[in-house]
Parts: structure tokens; sequence; C-alpha cells
């Protein structure tokens, strides 16, 4: 029982940590065994979204059937006291670990977050490499680690910058507000930086899958989007920093290319009626002809991609989602499944085996909204809105894959 409570929820639940109690002696996890045993039943905690019976991941948080069985036992039982002596040897802490830190880049000053409980904010980072370089591996270091929820990263190339410093130009104080994810909120969609990852609460940061890094051109600059949530730990100064893991060349270049369809984002047709419980959108597409265009024909459409890993992401009103390849009208591989959305639980799933995708096979997204008024789980009820669409601020949507991946 220790061990699950000590690798699977301490890492969070700890003083200072992002989680509103810490779980780290005995006396704490029986005061709140009936809140734990909900929380694990439900599967709601450790925050873990995606569906298990999609795919398998790396450094998957959740917990086993096993394991959610040895939590219920002991508070069937009464939560009773175990004997010291019976406690297994620890077993070492399954958090992502990044394997070498070569770049630290911090905000240029602290920031103390005005939104109260949920504020999203910009900062632009400086890149002071002068040669082309590969982002191998991503961690983060909080200033504020009880406030610090997530961060987003995207890496802005010399010729898409305008809109970028604008944004924070026009913003007073350090950074801007982006509610939408690491980009200018009404900035040009053409000239958007590449995502580069991210990073949550519960480990130092993670390497990228061996051998696979993300180009950056000198002159670029880092946008880093952090979620700062005020809702168990008052607002305070908080200067967090970047930690990269870079090399001078990999032996699969990477890409994070977006998957959506064009006409939802140019002509908004994507529309989620005010009142509809279950308004979704499906896309599906050749996916080289597709990655091929995004990347301005970095990726060649004559060759297949193998996919590492994957992310979803809709705003505050998404219910579910989900991500395929399809080959022909048979064979579906499922990348990412999130049967039930959690705005505040977002990242990059990667895959523990990579899937190809060959010339001529699609790619469907599917995306599930609330218009008609309900309270997410973990979040304030959210109340219909008049009819939604697609686009960057909180009472917009969106339907978006990203997918990491490599040629050859
Ligand atoms: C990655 C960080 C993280 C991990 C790991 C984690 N928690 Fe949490 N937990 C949170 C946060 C943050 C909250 C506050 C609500 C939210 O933001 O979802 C929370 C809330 C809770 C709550 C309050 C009720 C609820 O569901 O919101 C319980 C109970 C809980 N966690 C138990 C656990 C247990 C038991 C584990 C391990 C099996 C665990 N947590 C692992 C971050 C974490």
């Amino acid at each position: 029982m220790k061990p699950v409570i000590d690798t699977k929820c301490a890492g969070c639940h700890q003083d200072g940590g992002i989680a509103p109690f810490p779980l780290t002696t005995t006396e704490q996890v029986q005061g709140m065994k009936n809140a734990i045993l909900h929380s694990v039943c439900e599967r709601s905690m450790p925050p873990w979204p995606a569906h298990r019976d999609c795919n398998q991941y790396n450094h998957d948080r959740s917990l086993s059937d096993e394991q959610i069985a040895l939590i219920r036992d002991w508070v069937r039982a009464g939560a009773p006291l175990g004997n010291e002596s019976d406690a297994p040897a620890e077993t070492p802490p399954a958090s992502a670990q990044l394997s070498r830190v070569d770049l630290e880049l911090a905000m240029s000053e602290p920031y103390t977050p005005q939104v109260h409980p949920d504020e999203y904010r910009c900062f632009m980072l400086d890149w002071p490499e002068t040669e082309e370089k590969f982002i191998t591996g991503i961690g983060v270091r909080p200033g504020k680690t009880d406030i610090v929820h997530h961060v987003l990263l995207a890496a802005v190339p010399p010729e898409n910058l305008s809109a970028y410093l604008q944004a924070d130009e026009a913003d007073p104080g350090p950074g801007f507000s982006c509610p939408g994810g690491p980009n200018p909120p009404n900035g040009p969609l053409d000239s958007r930086g590449v995502m580069i990852g991210g990073w949550v609460p519960g480990g130092e940061g993670r390497d990228l899958p061996a051998g696979t890094g993300i180009r950056i051109q000198p002159g670029s600059k880092l946008v880093m989007q952090l979620h700062y949530n005020t809702s168990s730990a008052p607002p305070a100064p908080d200067l967090s920093r970047l930690l990269l893991k870079l090399d001078g060349s990999v032996e699969h270049e990477a890409f994070f290319f977006p998957f959506t369809n064009p006409e939802w984002v140019r002509d908004r047709k994507m529309p989620i009626p005010k009142g509809e419980s279950d308004a979704f959108h499906i896309w599906r597409y050749n996916a080289l002809d597709f990655a091929s265009r995004v990347s301005k024909k970095q990726i060649r459409d004559t060759a297949p991609i193998s996919v590492y890993g994957a992310q979803l992401h809709m705003h505050q009103r998404g219910t579910r989602t989900a991500l395929t390849v399809e080959k022909g009208d048979k064979e579906k591989a499922c990348l990412l499944e999130i049967p039930e959305w959690n705005f505040h639980w977002q990242g990059v799933n990667f895959l523990q085996q990579p899937v190809r995708i060959s010339p001529g096979d699609d790619l469907r997204i599917e995306c599930h909204w609330n218009n008609a008024g309900f309270t997410p789980h973990h979040g304030a009820p959210l109340p219909a809105v008049s009819d939604l669409n697609w686009g960057e601020g909180t009472n917009d949507e969106m339907c978006v894959a990203f997918l990491y991946v490599t040629q050859e």
C-alpha cells in the first residue's frame, strides 16, 4: 500500500506540491482514505486521462487494477497501520527523468498571477545558441511549485516572431495572456511556432524518445505557457525555469505537427450550438498528404512516418476526444483516446511502440462537447453559451491533435 502511494501520489501530494494536500505520512493517508478510495476507483487520480484500451504509453501514471484493489481492500479493512517490517522494499519512483541538462532558460522577471483560480500566461525566452541544435529532452523547475500546474512549450522561428513580440508588447507586465495555448491570442495561424511539448508536476522532466529531437534555428525564441492554479495556494511571485537537453545532431529529426480540419479553423465551420449536450465533429484525411503540407514538405508524403507521441487539445467544454490511424476501411490503430476530457490535464502521451503511418493511410480525429450547461470533473460549472466555434478564447473551442513523428 505505502509503495503505491509513495510512487503514484506523493510526487504531487507533498508539502509545497501542486496537489491541495500532502499524502506523505500514514496519518495523512488514513485521514483521506474515503476520498482516496473514491478518486482511485473513479480513476480521476492519479491524473491520467488516456484510455487504457487505446494504446500503451511511457511513464503511465495510472494505477493497475491490482493496485486499485489493494487500496480498496485496505480502506475496507479499516485502513490498518501496517507493520514496518512487512513493508516491501521501496520501489524507485516511476517518474520521468531528464538525463542531462545542457541549457537552462528562465523567465526574465518574476510574475504574480492576477486571475483566480486559473491563469494562462506566456513568456518569451531568448534562444542563445548560435548554431542549429536539437532539443532532445524537456524539464521545468517551477519557481512556486504550489501554483505552477502545467507548462506547454513552443519554438518560434525568427520569421514568425513579430506576432508574438506584438502580443508581449501590448500586454502590460511580464509575458502575455494566452488562454488557448503557447500562441498570441489573435495571431495569424499560418505563422505559428511549433509545439515542442510540455511538463506536468510529479517529475523533473523527460528525454524525448531515444534518437529523436526537434531542430531549433539560431535566432528563434521559445514561448513557455504557464498554467497557474491558485485554488489551493495564494498567488505569489513565480520565476520558473526551463531545463533542456540539447544535441548537435540526432538520428531522426522529429516534427510535432498539428492535425485538424483547416475549414474548422479558417472558415469557423465547427459549430457547437447552444443547448446541445453532445455536439461533435469528426474529420478524416490522408495523413502524409496533410503532414507534408503543414511541415512545408519537410515531411515527405512518399515515405512512411513513425508516430512516437500524440496530444489532443480542446478547451473547457470538451467531453471526449480520440485520434486514430485508419488503413483502408478495416484496419485501425488507436493513437490516443480521452474518454473523459479534463482541460487541466493535457500533455503529450509517448507510445511504448511507435505506430507506423504509410502513404495512403488516413488520420481521424473526433471531438465531443457539451454546450447545454454542465459541471466537468474537477471544475466549476460551465453555463451554456451562445453558439460556439473555433477560436482562441476561453469561450471558444478547438479540436486539434499534435503528433510527434519521425520519417525513415
Ligand atoms: C500529477 C500530480 C498528481 C498525482 C500524481 C496525484 N494527484 Fe491527486 N490531485 C492532484 C491535484 C492537482 C489535485 C486537485 C484537483 C485537480 O487539479 O484535479 C488532486 C486532488 C486529489 C484528491 C481530491 C479529490 C479529487 O479527486 O479532486 C484526492 C482524493 C487525490 N488527489 C488523491 C490522489 C491519490 C490517491 C493519488 C495516487 C494514487 C494522487 N492523488 C496522485 C495532483 C496529483
